[in-house]
């Protein structure tokens, strides 16, 4: 069993509110013992829940045992008793002063608690209000905001105004856990730690980007969230704009969160806003029709909505970024729900040779370099490179593109490790304070800019989405959006 970390600066309490809710039961909870398992809590650190639900201590600790027996993980008595022995419950309305000075007693004697609100965000402000006036918002406290910050700019806006309030902006850690993700921290090492891509990292030898991010599932009973947002505003707006920014930032001059994230800024400050004329040809809505994913059938969204709607559950769009690095070299993003198979990828396509040297027999071998980024459900980084076809052939060498690859699963895992939940690097880099994979207020208003520049160039242009059949790659309009600039997705 690993020991806990003695470090004086961590934080050194976690209020966890919506502690009964689906977020703490699937990602947070769990995350907060395998760290105690592996000694990164602090000694004394203590963990309360907090919510509406009438739940006595003992209740909640038992309520937590059963949701980490339920993902089938060995749970380490000794871990147990060490982490249960840290949770304390308090239930109440936290979005009142009064609310909140219920913890207070149970937060006695610690100086840097940390709030996690897994819970609607249209509570955020009151919640971040309520601590405030109950004098629990100290110095060295930090607040952690799940995504959506806001519906669009102007509610963002609001929302970073309230909890700016009440924590300073070095002390508000704003989730996209897609950045806690092992692969995407990867990328940063890829492009910054290898001298090889960086000098090819441009227009002059890149030809094309593509950002897929599919799901298998559907909507199911989340509708009542994602019918007011769609793909655009769950999936756009944060993760496929962050996984963007990795891929096409300036190198930073050192992990310094505010190096790092000055150079996100930069990159969604230059994102081509679309006009009406031109978002038809850039960009497609969809949303499932019935079908088959993976053998099982699928229902509609209109079927799980209970009603028809023009929420997308499918969007591509051709990205241009306009700055020196990246003029002309189109970025592709496509997301979607109930789609064939569960994959998020980054395709980076160079472009071809100026040249062949091969003459006739090889004429159709050669096919240009690539290198794959497949971040969930593999983690696996491939560059295809051309290679000479064992054996000899008449008339001329003949070539064969391979892969050189990159397997994580296979390198660092060996039997019976596990893979990390993308909360728990994020947890504790909230707990030493660290904010450099946290999204920053510009960034999060940038972001939201260029996508209220989307919606309102479909709302003009009157685009509405196109049905998909269940486990399909989206409608036809995605294939014609990029085999228009003769490029094809990587399927
Ligand atoms: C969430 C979205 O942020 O990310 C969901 O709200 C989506 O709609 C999920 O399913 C995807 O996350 P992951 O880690 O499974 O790719």
């Amino acid at each position: 069993m690993a020991q806990p970390s003695q470090d004086a600066k961590l934080a050194d309490a976690l209020v966890l509110f919506g502690a009964t809710g689906d977020l703490s039961r699937r990602m947070v909870l769990p995350s907060l013992y395998f760290l105690d398992a592996d000694g990164h809590l602090p000694v004394d650190f203590k963990i309360v829940g907090s919510a509406r639900t009438a739940l006595s201590r003992d209740e909640f600790v038992a309520e937590v045992k059963k949701i980490l027996e339920a993902r089938s993980e060995r749970i380490d008595d000794g871990v147990w008793a060490r982490f249960s022995g840290r949770l304390d419950y308090v239930a109440g309305d936290a979005t009142t002063k009064e609310g909140a000075m219920e913890l207070k007693p149970h937060l006695k004697g610690f100086e840097r608690p940390m709030y996690f609100l897994a819970i609607s965000p249209s509570l955020y402000a009151k919640v971040a209000a309520a601590l405030g006036e109950a004098g629990l918002a100290p110095e060295d406290s930090r607040i952690v905001l799940e995504k959506p910050i806001g519906r669009d700019l102007e509610t963002s806006r609001q929302l970073n105004e309230a909890v700016g309030k009440v924590f300073n902006e070095e002390r508000i850690f704003r989730i996209d856990h897609y950045l806690g993700k092992e692969t995407v921290q990867n990328l940063i090492a890829l492009r910054f730690a290898n001298t090889l891509f960086e000098p090819l990292w441009n227009n002059l030898t890149i030809d094309h980007v593509q950002i897929t991010v599919a799901e298998t599932e559907g909507v199911g009973d989340r509708w009542p969230y994602y019918d007011e947002y769609g793909a655009l505003r769950d999936m756009l707006q944060n993760h496929m704009l962050q996984l963007l920014c990795f891929v096409a930032m300036e190198p930073p001059a050192d992990m310094d969160p505010r190096s790092v994230r000055n150079e996100k800024v930069k990159v969604l400050r230059s994102l081509r806003r679309y006009t009406r004329s031109d978002v038809q040809a850039s960009s497609i809505r969809g949303q499932y029709t019935k079908g088959v994913v993976a053998g099982q059938e699928a229902s509609s969204y209109e079927s799980e909505r209970g009603k028809p709607t023009t929420t997308e559950t499918f969007v591509a769009l051709r990205v241009d970024i306009d700055n020196w690095r990246w003029a002309g070299v189109p970025f592709f993003l496509r997301t979607g729900k109930r789609m064939p198979e569960k994959r998020t990828q980054i395709v980076i396509q160079f472009k071809p040779v100026p040249h062949s040297i091969f003459g006739n027999s090889a004429k159709d071998d050669l096919v240009a370099n690539r290198l794959v980024i497949d971040l969930q459900p593999q983690e696996d980084i491939a560059l295809t490179l051309m290679n000479k076809l064992p054996g000899v052939s008449k008339g001329g060498m003949r070539l064969q593109s391979m892969p050189l690859s990159l397997s994580l699963l296979s390198t660092y895992e060996g039997p019976g490790a596990r893979r990390r939940i993308a909360y728990e690097r994020l947890l504790i880099d909230v707990l030493h304070g660290d904010n450099t994979l946290f999204v920053r207020r510009d960034e999060v208003e940038e972001a939201w800019r260029w996508i209220d520049g989307v919606a309102d160039a479909w709302a003009e242009a009157g685009l509405t989405p196109k049905p998909y059949a269940a486990g399909s790659w989206g409608p036809p309009g995605a294939f014609a959006l990029i085999e228009r600039s003769e490029r094809a997705w990587l399927d």
